[in-house]
């Protein structure tokens, strides 16, 4: 039986003033999810914050982007040792938000993928799980691409790693036209894309992929989170914006409850 996961992914969104309101109206009603996993993920100035607000509290936190470098002169970065040294039992891998940052270099699809399966790899090494995000274009879902993008990040991932790393994995599918857009996929088209990344894990090993979470991540709401958390093989939902907003992202935890 896989316990669901709610992430909130605050993305460069809060202030130390509106984070304290924000966590502290969510805290108020935890005992109303208390059967749901939930992780907060602060822009990384309010990692300790973050932390000190929920050290005791059962909700969990992580960062939304690490290096694949274990340390040194890499200005600007984070490291896997770092997020362990400040409690981090997540952390965000592979965001399209990232991707598309990356991009603008001009940096091959493939050669990101396989940046994202060395972050995976510095992650596990310090015992904190990575959060893999993984979806289509709106480009390439025109172009009926979906499983192939996702077949190409999760293959590079297992041939690198080994498939039995990805059962210390969350995967989450957020599709990118999905994100931010208010049209969330649905039901129906996120649970045909879960399914495909649980057999994909399952042509390797049966137990990984039966014990595997798959968020889904997109324009999750409130009102619409229900219906998407019903499916099989939805686990839970990797939030953005509805995150940044208590009564909301407590409306989804609950959801989830089953
Ligand atoms: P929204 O929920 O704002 O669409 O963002 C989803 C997301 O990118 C979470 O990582």
């Amino acid at each position: 039986m896989r316990k669901p996961l709610v992430a909130g992914n605050w993305k460069m969104n809060g202030t130390s003033a509106k984070n304290v309101l924000l966590l502290d109206g969510i805290l108020a009603q935890k005992d109303k999810f208390s059967s749901v996993n939930v992780a907060i993920f602060p822009p990384a100035v309010y990692l300790h914050q973050v932390q000190m607000a929920l050290q005791s509290s059962g909700l969990s936190w992580g960062t939304q982007n690490l290096s694949q470098f274990r340390q040194g002169a890499y200005t600007g970065e984070i490291s896997a040792a770092m997020l362990k040294d400040f409690g981090c039992k997540y952390v965000l891998i592979g965001h399209s938000e990232r991707r598309c940052l990356y991009a603008e270099l001009d940096l091959d699809q493939l050669v990101l993928d396989h940046i994202v399966a060395d972050k995976i790899d510095m992650a596990l090494t310090e015992g904190v799980t990575p959060i893999i995000c993984i979806g289509e274009s709106p480009e390439e879902h025109a172009k009926g691409q979906t499983e192939e993008v996702i077949a190409r990040l999760m293959d590079i991932v297992i041939n690198q790693s080994g498939v039995k790393a990805l059962a210390q994995t969350v995967l989450a599918y957020e599709p990118v036209w999905a994100i931010g857009t208010g049209k969330s996929a649905t039901p129906e088209w996120a649970q045909e894309v879960h399914s495909f990344m649980r057999e994909r894990v399952a042509k390797h090993d049966r137990a990984t992929a039966e014990s595997l979470q798959i968020l889904y991540g997109g324009s999750v709401k409130g009102d619409n989170a229900a219906p998407l958390f019903s499916m099989p093989d939805i686990d839970g939902g990797l939030v953005g914006g509805a995150s940044l907003d208590a009564d909301e992202f407590v409306k989804i935890c609950q959801a989830a409850c089953s």
